[in-house]
């Protein structure tokens, strides 16, 4: 298995251009299986979990094409399976999220339960309730779901929570569905609202994305497209953390400014500095660090994707600061990990108090869940001394060539295989 290897120290200075956003390609892909047309997606990172979702396509059938380029093709008129096997969704959460086009395409699907991961237990049940609502009839059965229905109808649901995953299958559901469908209490995410853009490109009738009212009037067909993925704000508020817990200077480009806007306002309260010009950002830390509080809550508020990252910059700030997780039941994993690079934060249920200290200590590591892991990058570019970061898979699966990346910004890192 692969590990980074960091000698913290430097203060990183120059510009990275942000990849697509992983959680908008994972959807669209998915929603590819909605049409027997050529789906064209562009600005696709190179990620593991890109590969994992083409692998799952390509097993219903569908012929994926250029992974890895940047672009990828897929031809929907192939689907001749409608099974997601558990070998392929346990790697991959969000393969949950072929049910909804297999349902509308197929009239069922048949999918591995997700199961848990690192960061809890993850249960589907709001995605079964809006699928349920629009017809389909729910078993479960041996670690999989099977839904079907011979004739889906459109139907107001209203989420008790706004899930990504479940605005998404949900949505993806009832594109091809007679009659009027309305998600009330729904994702806000850009991520959504990117897939909602895709579904419309294809010929889906859609309005309200970005809002908690999303409606859906259901066509017969949808044809091919052509469609650019939003860049990744996950990704863009990573590499401005490294240039922040570095007290550097790092432009970010090919950003939109809007999706980024709840991590600005916190790093802005912490004491970073902000220029924009157009389409890329400028982050510098000129008078030090301040102590932040901060909540994680579906977008538009900060987003737990980010929890970690910003934990990472609270350990050597001085002061108090406290980070509530509201969003996962168990998104920790990096706490033990920093506290053994000296940092000082003890939990107190879902929230973390972190005591800023003077120094971190470089020191062996481990990954775990994929954010957490760049939390222990971010803390090894200013740890004093060597840092080994272990399993770093986990870091592949969402951050397109992060060490080379951070290599150009001036990090002294490398990866070994061990
Ligand atoms: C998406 O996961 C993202 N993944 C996650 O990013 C992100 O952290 C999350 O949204 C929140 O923003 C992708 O888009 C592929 P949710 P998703 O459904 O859809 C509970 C990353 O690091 N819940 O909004 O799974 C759930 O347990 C990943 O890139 C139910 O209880 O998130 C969680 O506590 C990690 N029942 C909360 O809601 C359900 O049916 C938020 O989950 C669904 C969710």
């Amino acid at each position: 298995m692969d590990a980074f290897v960091i000698r913290g120290g430097r203060a990183l200075k120059g510009r990275v251009k942000v990849r697509g956003a992983k959680n908008a390609v994972l959807p669209i892909m998915a929603a590819s299986l909605l049409s027997d047309g050529v789906c064209v997606i562009e600005n696709v990172p190179i990620l593991r979990d890109i590969v994992t979702m083409s692998k799952v396509l390509e097993h219903l059938g569908v012929k994926v094409h250029d992974v890895g380029t940047g672009t990828i093709t897929i031809d929907g008129s192939g689907l001749n399976d409608h099974i997601a096997p558990y070998e392929l969704v346990r790697t991959m959460r969000a393969s949950v999220l072929v049910m909804g086009p297999l349902l509308a395409r197929l009239g069922k699907a048949k999918v591995a339960l997700p199961g848990g991961c690192a960061i809890g237990t993850r249960p589907i049940d709001i995605h079964l309730k809006g699928i349920e609502l629009l017809g389909a009839k729910v078993k479960m059965g041996r670690g999989y779901v099977q839904v079907s229905s011979r004739k889906l109808a459109g139907a107001e649901i209203c989420f008790d929570y706004p899930s990504v995953g479940a605005t998404e299958n949900v949505m993806m559901a009832s594109v091809l569905t007679k009659g009027t469908t309305i998600i009330e209490n729904a994702a806000r995410e850009p991520e959504v609202q990117d897939l909602a853009e895709f579904l419309r490109s294809l010929g889906a009738k859609i309005e309200g994305e970005g809002t908690s009212r999303i409606t859906i009037e259901g066509v017969t067909s949808l044809g091919s497209t052509t469609h650019r993925v939003i860049p990744d704000r996950i990704e863009a508020g990573t590499y401005l953390a490294a240039g922040i817990i570095t007290k550097g200077r790092v432009t970010v480009d090919a950003i939109i400014e809007e999706h980024l806007r709840p991590i600005l306002s916190k790093m802005e309260e912490a004491g970073a500095h902000f220029e924009y010009h157009g389409p890329s950002i400028t982050v510098s830390v000129p008078d030090g660090l301040r102590p932040v509080d901060i909540r994680t809550m579906p977008y538009p508020g900060f987003p737990t994707d980010m929890q970690a990252q910003f934990m990472a910059l609270m350990t050597i700030t001085p002061g108090t600061s406290s980070i509530k997780e509201a969003v996962f039941e168990n998104r920790f994993m990096q706490v033990a990990e920093l506290n053994r690079m000296g940092a000082d934060i003890r939990i107190d249920t879902n929230t973390a108090i972190v005591n800023g200290v003077k120094q971190l200590s470089g020191a062996e590591v481990m990954a775990s869940d994929l954010r957490a892991s760049a939390a222990l990058v971010l803390a090894g570019l200013v740890a004093h001394g060597e840092t080994k970061v272990s399993r770093i898979y986990h870091i592949d699966r969402g951050y397109d060539e992060i060490e080379r990346r951070l290599k150009t910004l001036g990090a002294d890192i490398r990866r070994i295989s061990e």
